[in-house]
């Protein structure tokens, strides 16, 4: 069976290219570039060139494909570009389509409007399909906080006291990975919600983290505006990808949109999902005080 995996270079394609890789599965890891797609290639995996802004680009590598994992970046097009995916996909006769989205309720925001129109197209289409959606995940939001911990041990964010389910990427990729592995019809037409194990203000977070780390974290709360003015003075393009790939994610953080907690990984996987705090005694060489 060869899997093939859109966004082969980026956060989840990668993770989900090494789990499959582990778990024997041939994988096709897509990437535009054909520097990447020779690096990409190892054991089970061969990098191949395919550009969702190129539907010419798809048929061919559809047709050496038996399944489907769907991601692609943040962006305006995000929508037409998965469209052209999932067509490409049914032309071929594939036998199964799983599709990135996420468990934040971005209701009508852009980004929403975006993945809409891929869920649609889904719908519509005769392949079956699942849909696996990580509420926010621990690696984008903490990741990012590693400086403000190692220096002064603080994070900085514009989450208010909003609640987060927010789920470990490793959790995230394990459901996939089974999904791609099990017969396309068990979860055709589900939309799998994988969250952390409980939903906790940043403050806690913050607490948890510290914990972990052995030291005190706190959890600095700055109005969107402080916070965008920050993030630009750290190099973040003030354009319209400052809103779309950061604020509008904060922003319903705060409004409590982000606070789903499920059972889902835990069905799956036969154990609880990853906690902060689990999170952080993983990555804590990261945070190490400099
Ligand atoms: N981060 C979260 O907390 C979270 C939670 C839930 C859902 N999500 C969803 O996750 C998705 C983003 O996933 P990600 O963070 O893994 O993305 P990412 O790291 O930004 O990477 C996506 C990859 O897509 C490739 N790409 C860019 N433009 C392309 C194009 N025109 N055609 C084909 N490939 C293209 C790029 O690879 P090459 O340059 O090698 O081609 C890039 O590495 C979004 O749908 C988002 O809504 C994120």
């Amino acid at each position: 069976m060869n899997v093939l995996v859109t966004g082969a270079t980026g956060m989840f394609g990668s993770s989900l290219v090494d789990a499959l890789d582990r778990s024997g599965v041939d994988v096709l890891a897509m990437t535009r570039s054909k520097s990447s797609a020779q690096k990409l290639t190892r054991g089970n995996v061969t990098g191949v060139v395919g550009d969702l802004d190129d539907p010419s680009s798809l048929p061919a590598l559809m047709e050496r494909a038996d399944r489907m994992f769907l991601v692609s970046p943040i962006h305006p097009e995000l929508g037409r570009r998965e469209i052209m995916a999932i067509e490409a996909a049914e032309t071929s006769g594939i036998a199964q389509v799983v599709k990135l989205f996420g468990a934040v309720r971005h209701e009508g925001d852009p980004l929403d409007t975006q993945h809409q129109m891929s869920l649609d197209a889904l719908a519509s289409c005769s392949v079956p399909w699942t849909i696996v959606s990580p509420q926010t995940v621990m690696e984008t939001n903490l990741l990012g906080q590693i400086e403000g911990i190692k220096h002064e041990n603080s994070m900085y964010a514009s989450a208010g006291d909003g609640r987060i389910g927010m789920v470990a990427l490793c959790d995230c990729i394990e459901v996939a990975a089974i999904v791609l592995q099990a017969d396309p019809t068990k979860w055709a037409g589900a939309n799998l919600e994988i969250t952390g194990p409980a939903a906790l203000t940043y403050s806690e977070i913050a607490d948890e983290m510290g914990r972990a780390l052995g030291r005190p974290v706190s959890y600095v709360d700055m109005p969107e505006k402080e916070f965008a003015a920050m993030l630009i003075e750290y190099g973040f393009p003030d354009d319209e990808d400052l809103d779309l790939q950061v604020l509008c994610h904060f922003r319903q953080m705060r409004s409590n949109k982000a606070n789903l907690v499920t059972n889902t990984f835990q069905e799956l996987a036969g154990r609880p999902a990853t906690s902060i705090y689990e999170w952080t005694l993983a990555h804590r060489e990261l945070f190490a005080n400099v």
